[in-house]
């Protein structure tokens, strides 16, 4: 596999050609590493980091200083990959005027390639700022986390004609903005075939079915590294819990029956200099 950069504009040919693009998470510098090696297109720093990562409640509880701190861990690592910093609820919902200024620090700060921005009130004016400043952006409707209270809780969106009629209507509008993808959250499979038929643009499903033309996953999910809550839409395609938790057990074990450290793993000094102290 090519060390070449992927570019936004990479991303957008992958549509064209009918290429499946894949996304998962990433928050630190090892776990990027492995998903930049394993060759996936685009490595999200999510502000999924509240919960599977900082053992917070919810994500509006992760602010700019841990979603930086997070993103430079991951840029570190990361060669190949298109990086996205997720922007955190304060960063532009709560304070829209400093919108621009916040995706900045995730490119000049953090080194990421692009931002995300999820759905709400105002998203239209605080994306199209975004964009104007020369940052790519990728939105995010459907089931939007951050204001999940709002839409009933987490919950699928878009399971009437009206509702989904919504959903097409801002992808559409986030298209014409200039987003460069969009992600669709928890919606039937069907109004996700609509929307990626529509658009030029690529949609990345997170519970949106097989029609989308990208997946992405919370890597801790799908490694079974968060044992909280599963979503439906979660695979797991490994279970490191339980391998994690049976190797700690096992150093434990060890090091009260004295195995451990044995002489593999132990540095020896000669006879005649230790004869000298
Ligand atoms: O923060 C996150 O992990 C996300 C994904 C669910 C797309 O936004």
């Amino acid at each position: 596999m090519e060390d070449k950069k992927i570019t936004v504009r990479d991303i957008l040919e992958m549509k064209k050609r009918g290429e499946k693009i894949t996304m998962l998470t990433a928050y630190d510098f090892p776990l990027a590493n492995y998903v930049d090696k394993a060759g996936i297109e685009i490595i999200l720093v999510g502000d999924s980091v509240a919960n599977v990562v900082l053992g917070l409640g919810s994500t509006p509880e992760v602010g700019m200083s841990e979603m930086i701190h997070h993103s430079k861990a991951v840029t570190r690592a990361v060669k190949r990959a298109l990086v996205i910093g997720d922007m955190p609820f304060e960063s532009y919902q709560i304070n829209t005027k400093e919108s621009v200024k916040n995706a900045r620090r995730f490119i000049d700060e953090a080194k990421c390639d692009a931002v995300k921005l999820e759905w709400f009130d105002k998203c239209l004016e605080v994306t199209e700022e975004i964009i104007k400043s020369g940052i790519a952006v990728m939105g995010h409707i459907g089931l939007t986390p951050q204001t999940a209270d709002k839409l009933g809780g987490f919950k699928v969106q878009g399971k009437d004609a009206e509702a989904a009629n919504k959903l097409i209507e801002q992808a559409k509008a986030l298209e014409k903005l200039g987003c460069f993808g969009i992600v669709l959250e928890c919606i039937p499979d069907k109004i996700a075939q609509i929307i990626t038929k529509e658009l030029k643009i690529p949609t990345i499903g997170i519970g949106a079915g097989v029609y989308c033309d990208g997946q992405v996953l919370v890597a801790h999910d799908m490694l079974g590294l968060f044992e909280r809550y599963k979503p439906k839409f979660v695979k797991q395609y490994i279970n490191l819990g339980p391998q994690i938790q049976k190797a700690v057990e096992e150093f434990k074990r060890e090091v009260k029956e004295g195995k451990f450290p044995d002489k593999d793993h132990s540095f020896t000094i000669k006879e005649d200099e230790l004869k000298k102290l």
